[in-house]
């Protein structure tokens, strides 16, 4: 059930097209020499303006035929359905929980009945997860309904109520340069274009342009959920400006295939997002999105162990708990285990789960020197038997007052499919509604909209990109506080800050 959400004030204007409203952006500049540090608030008068209308919404999978390309097509599927089906622990009914957007709820205020709590979806205009069209490419040519069969992740008896509905989605072909990802996928690959690079990549705009006519969607958004590939060198000549970037694909010079499926989607004018930890954003890519003004945003999905850091060190160092070391071991036995069981692959996902502790580290200098930073390692095994029911085990040794040691460890045991399938739908979501919001500072002519590095989704990200010189934040609830400070300001309403005064005063 939605509820409806009207904002009572001189500062907001609903019109038929658009809500308006004008905003106080509060900052403050810092300036700080030896000891002394200098504060001077900041006031930016600003209009937000966030277009009404939804749009119907398409979503391509690079990998539409793995664990989160079934697992996510599946349960969209069964939410528009509304299916139930029967398990050992009783009847479940299909939903969204692991999603911010549909499943999270912000405070308003507080009216006569108390606090009052929405959704987060119905803050602002937003495409429903359950009006996306999904299609997609994957290496191997098995239909959805086999390949969900295949992923080993819902329930038997809701796979059957599910095939007749899967069966006729049949991923297209793909790109595969058997470089990138592990020799072990190789038995896979029997779905895959040839021709030159160019050639390729013109196929992949070709399906993209196909697929929004097909369907009849208004908007496409392009996101990689395949296999992790390797890094890839940043070739200067090659891949680090636009220009170089694409003459390299013209020529045959090294780039990946996830990379040529960021700039097949840029140069249609499609958001593109990157689920995976390879550097996919190679220079030239990022600058062709900012030339061509679209969206690109990643990297990683942050669906589990990291998302948990993002809160545990968070919580020790704001307060003032000193993590010096942080273990941690995963074991998983589906295709993507399968693949990160590669050296080459594995490191992308170790680089991208490696650094999502420095922002809170380098946030307090009394616990850490310049450049001190806690022990961090991470392990990831390959074991087949627990299939897609990941294992994270993580220890979090910190010292305390006096000399103490505080040891805290996790073990965490859960569907990794279906943790990262809400995430994949708050990304497109999020990304779509932002391509609805523009803002002008007050004094300028023009409305601009977010940069085309779209840090927004920072907060579903394990390795967040972000444009280039700006604070990467890894912290989970800064990151949070972000997107639903910004949906406020859409709707000219002041920041959340649980100052809670009308309940502490006399
Ligand atoms: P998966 O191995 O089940 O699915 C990947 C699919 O990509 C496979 O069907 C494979 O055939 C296909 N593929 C490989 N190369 C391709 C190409 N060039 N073009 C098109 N398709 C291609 O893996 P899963 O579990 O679905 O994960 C997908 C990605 O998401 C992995 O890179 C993983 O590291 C990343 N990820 C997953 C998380 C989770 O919780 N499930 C969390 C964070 C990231």
């Amino acid at each position: 059930m939605s509820v409806n959400i009207h904002v009572n004030s001189p500062n907001v204007k609903y019109t038929d097209s658009h809500i308006e409203s004008q905003y106080e952006y509060q900052s403050s500049s810092v300036q700080k020499e030896g000891n002394r540090v200098t504060v001077t608030p900041r006031n930016t008068k600003m209009t937000f303006l966030t277009e009404r209308r939804v749009p119907r919404l398409g979503v391509m999978l690079v990998g539409w035929g793995g664990n989160n390309g079934t697992t996510v097509t599946a349960a969209v599927l069964a939410n528009k359905m509304g299916l139930t089906w029967r398990t050992k622990m009783g009847l479940k009914k299909a939903n969204y929980f692991g999603s911010l957007l549909q499943a999270s709820t912000v405070c308003l205020g507080s009216g006569l009945e108390g606090e009052v709590n929405v959704p987060l979806r119905d803050l602002l205009p937003m495409v429903h997860p359950n009006d996306i069209v999904f299609d997609g490419w994957d290496i191997s040519s098995m239909d959805l309904s086999c390949a969900m069969e295949r992923a080993e992740v819902f329930d038997w008896s809701l796979q059957e109520q599910l095939r007749p509905h899967m069966s006729s989605m049949k991923p297209r072909p793909t790109i595969y340069f058997p470089d990138f990802i592990a020799a072990n996928q190789e038995d896979r690959a029997d779905n895959v274009l040839t021709g030159s690079m160019a050639e390729q990549m013109e196929q992949i705009r070709a399906d993209i342009r196909d697929f929004r006519q097909s369907s009849g969607v208004d908007k496409v958004i392009v996101l990689w959920t395949a296999n992790t590939e390797r890094f890839c060198d940043i070739i200067p000549g090659v891949n680090d400006t636009a220009k170089n970037l694409l003459a390299a694909i013209k020529t045959g010079a090294p780039v990946s295939p996830s990379t040529l499926f960021a700039v097949a989607s840029i140069l249609e004018g499609c958001a593109y997002i990157n689920g995976s930890p390879q550097n996919t954003f190679v220079p030239g890519a990022i600058e062709l999105a900012v030339q061509k003004g679209v969206f690109i945003g990643g990297d990683d999905f942050k669906s589990g162990q990291t998302k948990i850091k993002s809160v545990l060190v968070d919580f020790l160092v704001s307060s003032g708990i000193k993590p010096k070391s942080i273990v941690s071991y995963n074991h998983l036995g589906n295709n993507d285990g399968k693949n990160l069981s590669a050296p080459e692959q594995f490191r992308s996902k170790e680089i991208s789960k490696s650094n999502v502790v420095d922002d809170m580290v380098q946030s307090n200098p009394i616990l850490y020197q310049p450049g001190e930073k806690p022990d961090h390692c991470v392990v990831i095994k390959y074991v087949p038997y627990v299939g897609d029911s990941k294992r994270a085990m993580d220890e979090y040794t910190s010292e305390i007052m006096m000399g103490g040691t505080n040891t805290i460890a996790l073990h965490n045991t859960c569907e990794d499919s279906l943790l990262a399938s809400p995430i994949i739908l708050d990304l497109v979501i999020l990304t779509e509604l932002c391509q609805r919001i523009s803002v002008r500072p007050q004094g300028e002519e023009d409305f601009q909209s977010f940069h085309s590095v779209l840090a927004l989704l920072s907060f579903l990200c394990k390795a967040p990109l972000v444009p280039s010189g700006t604070p990467v934040i890894n912290a989970f609830f800064r990151q949070r506080a972000s997107i639903i400070n910004i949906m406020r300001a859409c709707l000219g309403l002041p920041p959340q800050n649980h100052m809670l005064l009308e309940h502490k005063l006399q």
